[in-house]
């Protein structure tokens, strides 16, 4: 099937060199947005038309949409960086694209062909490339997504689709770039089930976990930590980032991915960068009752979540209404330190990049 070719309609009214200047000394998270979108259409009659790269602006949709009743939605996030060298890349942009038409399979959508998905994240970030801030961590966070956009009201798979792309000029993910963070381990709530959609990267996984993460920061806490939906015992993963385990031998580990958890592509990144360091790294269940009795051990030395808005976060502290336990000193830890430096570094073109994947633009 012929791709559709792309329109380029450009802003009449773009933001000025100094205002975006003035917006990206601290951009914070998700907040500062770039001049233009992708959007294409897609119908099951003409299938996917209408490839354009305009002016950031609202969709007009019809209070019927599907969307806004049934939550067919998914998205993905991914950014560009800037590389030391003054050139701009994305990373393993690819497994956003097929992760992306998985969730689309999941939620019974119209599939994107990665080629199209790929072509709209690097004419965007091409129009875009003034807005990647220059500050320590920052980057480009692309935020790809598709709605159902059929006006009806049965329920059932929508026949016609809005795939977008925008782009957010980006710091650190947590306020201050905050040193370590804290978990609340939810016992109330859970995130998947088993044949539920918790590989996927919908909208509603993130909408049935805000409740739990607003209790987390009632608690004192930075980020939700969810257990598995059927013993409430295995620890599964965070509000929106995946989390790893180091042991006081070297070994890592993180949950293992059974249908309940994001694959996340940092998570997969992470795993190769350890192995590459020569580290053991193991994907295997890990009991909440464990971690505690690890981490007052002192077995359990160190934490982190991980993904692509948290890169590498250490984590120092969980707490839960049994009472909460330190991991390691409460701070970022060596090795968490040594996999982030490598990740960012292969991010940023300053360190080999031996699996190949960065693309530069
Ligand atoms: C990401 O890390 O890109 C995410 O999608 C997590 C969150 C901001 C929803």
């Amino acid at each position: 099937m012929a791709l559709p070719a792309f329109t380029f309609d450009p802003h009449p009214s773009p933001v000025d060199a100094d205002e975006r200047a003035r917006l990206l000394v601290d951009p914070g998270f998700g907040r500062v947005f770039t001049d233009h979108m992708v959007t294409i259409r897609y119908s099951s009659a003409a299938g996917w038309h209408d490839a354009r790269i305009g002016p950031r602006e609202p969709l007009t949709i019809d209070t019927a949409t599907a969307v806004l009743h049934y939550a067919q939605e998914i998205f993905e996030g991914l950014k560009a960086y800037r590389l030391a060298d003054g050139g701009t890349a994305l990373f393993r942009p690819e497994r956003n694209a097929a992760r992306f038409r998985d969730s689309a399979r999941r939620m019974a959508m119209a599939e994107l062909p990665e080629a199209l998905f790929l072509e709209s994240i690097r004419r965007l970030v091409q129009t875009e490339r003034e807005w990647i801030p220059t500050l320590d961590g920052g980057a480009l966070y692309l935020r790809p997504f598709m709605i159902a956009s059929e006006v009806f009201l049965g329920v059932k798979p929508s026949a016609e689709y809005i795939f977008a792309v925008i782009a957010s000029s980006v710091g650190a993910y947590f306020k201050g770039g905050a040193p370590a963070v804290s978990l609340w381990i939810s016992e109330n709530y859970t995130r998947a089930a088993p044949g539920g959609t918790g590989a996927a990267k919908c909208g509603g996984n993130y909408a049935s976990s805000l409740v739990a993460q607003a209790e987390a920061i009632r608690q004192g806490c930075d980020q939700v930590l969810f257990l598995d939906a059927a013993e409430r015992r295995w620890i599964e993963e965070l509000g929106g980032m995946n989390i790893f385990f180091v042991f006081d031998d070297g070994m890592l580990a993180t949950p293992p991915l059974t249908g309940t958890i994001l694959p996340g592509i940092t998570r997969d990144s992470i795993l190769r960068i350890a192995r590459d360091l020569g580290f053991e790294v193991r994907e295997e269940p890990y009991a909440i009752d464990q971690c505690r009795a690890d981490a007052e051990s002192g077995r359990l030395r160190e934490a982190f979540a991980c993904g692509t808005a948290a890169v590498v976060t250490p984590i120092g502290r969980m707490l839960s209404r049994q009472g909460d336990f330190t991991i390691g000193g409460g701070g970022p830890g060596q090795t968490t330190q040594r996999l982030r430096q490598t990740l960012v570094g292969i991010q940023t073109g300053v360190a080999e990049d031996r699996h190949g994947w960065l693309e530069r633009l």
